[in-house]
């Protein structure tokens, strides 16, 4: 059931594959253990993984995806050690001071999705500026999950829904669609996680139901464009069925 990626390469595969998902979710996992591997601090694969999502950005608008969402920070990462909380924190903040005005002349929108309330007041300022200054743009949709988790994302829309007094016979999935963090985005179609972890660790529980998932033992900072690329030739040769079989399939399906 679960594809790992195989581990080659051919010459085809530096051409665009002929499908491209519109939504490409990430789970950048591998960090630690990349600089571990390398007998650096925790700190430098963290650096180093930054510096990958810069070129995984570029890459996604070169390849025409619409949306790419970034698990960044789950709700559970809080239990880290408090010095390295700080250091997720700390750059998330300088990817914001010192990325926003490439990445808004590139065209990518900033969402944020997740919860704010327990982050620093003077992040929660800088996310919110970065997602209104950056909201008319349409290259690119970059949905930042920091401080996200799945089952709190459908626990949230639940809340939001008996707040408005929704009755319950008009609760359908539609409704509990645009109640998620992701409301009114399409759902990824392919996830994507690094560093060999087969989970999907709480994350986009509720719109990752057709997803197709990509697993690779490739840690995060080594991902490159060219490991996205192999992704997308995989993605490509998938059959999406959404529950239904081959023969009911047009081309249409999944596009
Ligand atoms: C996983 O590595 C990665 C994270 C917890 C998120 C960090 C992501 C980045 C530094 C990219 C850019 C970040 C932002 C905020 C835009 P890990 O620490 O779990 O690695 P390990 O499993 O090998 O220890």
């Amino acid at each position: 059931m679960v594809v790992v990626a195989p581990d080659v390469s051919s010459q085809s595969e530096t051409l665009l594959p002929p499908r491209i998902p519109r939504h490409v979710a990430i789970i950048m996992d591998g960090n630690g253990r990349w600089a571990k591997a390398r007998g650096l601090p925790r700190t430098e694969g963290h650096r180093q993984g930054t510096e990958n999502l810069r070129q995984i950005i570029r890459a996604c608008v070169e390849f025409g995806i619409e949306i790419l969402t970034i698990y960044a920070f789950s709700t559970e990462n809080w239990q880290r050690p408090p010095l390295e909380v700080r250091l997720l924190m700390n750059i998330l903040e300088m990817v914001l001071d010192r990325e926003l005005r490439e990445l808004h002349d590139n065209g990518v929108q900033i969402r944020h999705i997740g919860k704010l309330d327990q982050v620093a007041p003077h992040l929660q300022r800088k996310i919110r500026e970065a997602c209104a200054y950056t909201r008319d743009n349409r290259r690119l949709i970059l949905n930042v999950a920091f401080n996200y988790g799945g089952r709190d994302e459908i626990v949230h829309a639940v809340q939001e829904i008996v707040r408005s007094g929704i009755p319950a016979d008009q609760i359908d999935e539609a409704l509990l669609n645009q109640y998620m963090y992701t409301g009114g985005l399409p759902d990824p179609d392919l996830i994507i996680r690094t560093s060999g972890e087969l989970r999907i660790s709480n994350f986009l529980l509720w719109q990752a139901a057709y997803a197709e998932y990509y697993f690779t033992p490739v840690y995060w900072p080594d991902f490159d464009r060219e490991q996205l690329l192999q992704a997308l030739h995989e993605y490509s040769r998938r059959t999406r069925r959404f529950g239904q079989i081959d023969e009911q399939l047009t081309d249409e399906i999944g596009e």
